[in-house]
């Protein structure tokens, strides 16, 4: 059975970090799944259509990091029908072999319900605004209230809203470094191989 790790949690709170850092350590499959919200919001016209016919290809677009994209992506993704012709991709993905690390806001609660490991990173709103704003060479003030409002629309979707898993570990990077961070994922996952 490869080993499935589902990382989930608000914009900016180092999920990213942390499963890019795991991936190194395990060797495993990363996939960052914010991505294909992003190419689908980016793609303009029928985000239902978009989703259907989104291909690995249209993942290495540079604009999608942009904070225009984050916001477009917020929007597509509360659409049922969008987030339904996603779920094969991923759960493909999470099936790859030796193990997979999936980051998003629902791969614990949704994508993969059986992960052996889910983490729901977060981080106070402040901190992952200046993390941010800094990571986008954009002002702190200005990204605070776009973070929250993703965040709220993330939270508020009735379809697979941003919410810990029951069996989710709970990590605050709010006072970590990197570091620190990345250690204590490895930490837990060691735990459970
Ligand atoms: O993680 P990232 O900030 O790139 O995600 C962009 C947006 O895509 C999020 O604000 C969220 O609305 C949506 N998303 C989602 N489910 C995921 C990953 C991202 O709804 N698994």
């Amino acid at each position: 059975m490869p080993f499935t790790i589902a990382i989930d949690g608000p914009a900016a709170s180092g999920k990213g970090t942390i499963a890019r850092a795991l991936a190194e350590r395990f060797g495993f499959h990363h996939l960052d799944t914010g991505l294909l919200y992003r190419a689908v919001g980016a793609m303009g016209g029928d985000p239902i259509a978009a989703a259907q016919a989104l291909s690995a290809d249209d993942l290495a677009r540079p604009d999608l990091r942009s904070a225009e994209a984050g916001q477009a992506a917020s929007r597509v993704a509360t659409i049922p029908e969008v987030r339904a012709a996603l779920v094969d991709f991923q759960r493909r993905f999470a099936a790859r072999a030796p193990g997979a690390i999936l980051d998003g806001r629902d791969i614990g609660t949704v994508i993969c319900p059986q992960a052996a490991v889910k983490l729901f990173v977060v981080a106070a709103d402040l901190t992952r605004a200046r993390r941010r704003a800094a990571e986008l060479g954009t002002d702190v003030e200005e990204m605070l209230a776009q973070l929250r409002e993703r965040d709220s629309r993330d939270a508020a979707r009735t379809t697979a809203p941003l919410r810990p898993a029951e069996d989710a570990v709970t990590l605050d990077t709010t006072a970590m470094s990197i570091e620190d961070a990345a250690a204590a994922a490895v930490r837990i996952v060691q735990s459970r191989l």
